[in-house]
């Protein structure tokens, strides 16, 4: 399919997720809005990313920490730090470009630099395309646990440019399919009837366009109309329950994408039990994901501990558990009091 130009957020403001083969361009032309910039790039991608037609004399570029640990507090304080230093100010913007911890970070520097400037995300990574950095959710991790600070804070635009997956680890391009599967299960069937018909991973790479676009479009629907989370938007998190609590479990050593892979295929087995899913609907949950080289099963030991992790998840209710479940594709549903002799039957279903 050619490539389309856009998707519209409606948040706090509304804003463009535009789609680009030249994200250099739209960022140069974006910044010139401003005085000056700070732009946030993980040093990984420090010889990737060619920000020299872009940075003017005022505007500066800070290398970030890789991975998570950059959504630390010191991290936050330098970049507080070094945007005294520059004077950014209420009429300047931070620009983040790399994977979902670099726009999380980015976005949250500028939701608590003098109460709220303009930024802009550029996502490196299939994950950040399709997911993080879609949404305005922005954060930072603490010794409390992952993405517990943070803010709404919605970015100005963000900018995909499907050209940086060609440098993506299949490990990595496999972990943002989870996200894409995930979202075709809770709302676009087309999604998986297009990955159906991939054969391997090269066959998911060679249509990546169309399955982001997708992706942003059900991200987009869900978060305009629910953008700070009041219910709706907690079916972006299908799949979501266990996946944190192996994250938790595994001491992040796990891509997010591939918790997501195996607790989807949990969800499918409650769901499955409790909700009605289909025989064939539940068997797509694991071929599409295996298709994919992603995980679908998990140690069988580890259930109660799972359970205690599941039940200190931050999105779970006072009153227990709450999974959000699925009875049939693009039908999700919440699954409020499920017993703990069913969250046990589906887990052994998906027992190694
Ligand atoms: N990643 C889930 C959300 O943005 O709500």
């Amino acid at each position: 399919m050619s490539k389309p130009t856009e998707i519209i957020v409606r948040s706090e403001h509304e804003y463009p997720v535009r789609f680009t083969d030249s994200w250099s361009s739209e960022v140069a032309q974006d910044v010139k809005r401003y005085e000056k910039s700070l732009f946030l790039v993980p040093k990984s991608l420090e010889s990737t990313i060619d920000l020299t037609d872009i940075v003017r004399e005022k505007d500066l570029i800070f290398y970030l920490p890789d991975a998570e640990a950059q959504k630390d507090i010191s991290v936050v304080s330098k970049l507080w730090e070094i945007a005294g230093k520059m004077g950014l100010r209420r009429s300047d913007a931070i620009v983040g470009i790399g994977g979902g911890a670099t726009t999380d970070l980015a976005g949250f520097v500028a939701a608590t630099w003098l109460r709220g400037i303009d930024w802009y995300a550029v996502p490196t990574s299939l994950a950040g395309m399709v997911d993080a950095a879609i949404g305005g959710k922005t954060g930072i991790n603490s010794p409390a646990g992952k993405n517990l600070i943070g803010s709404f804070h919605s970015p100005q635009k963000v900018i995909i440019d499907s050209s940086f997956l060609i440098g993506l680890s299949d490990r990595d391009f496999s972990a943002g399919l989870a996200e894409v599967i995930k979202t075709g299960f809770i709302g676009d069937r087309n999604i998986l009837n297009l990955l159906s018909e991939c054969r391997n991973l090269e066959g998911a790479r060679a249509i990546i366009d169309e399955l982001i676009f997708r992706s942003v479009t059900v991200k987009a629907k869900v978060v305009s109309a629910d953008f700070k989370e009041g219910k709706l938007r907690e079916i972006l998190n299908y799949g979501h329950t266990l996946a944190h609590a192996i994250e938790r479990r595994e001491n992040y050593q796990l891509r997010h994408g591939e918790a997501v892979a195996i607790g989807l295929c949990y969800i499918a087995e409650l769901s499955h039990l409790v909700a009605g899913l289909s025989d064939s609907e539940l068997a797509l949950h694991r071929s599409i994901l295996e298709r994919f080289n992603l995980p679908v099963t998990y140690q069988s030991s580890a259930f109660d501990e799972l359970l205690g992790l599941m039940a200190g998840d931050k999105k779970s209710r006072a009153q227990g558990i709450r999974f959000v479940g699925l009875k049939r594709i693009e039908e999700p549903v919440w699954l409020e009091s499920v017993s703990q002799a069913d969250m046990r039957l589906a887990y052994e279903r998906i027992s190694s």
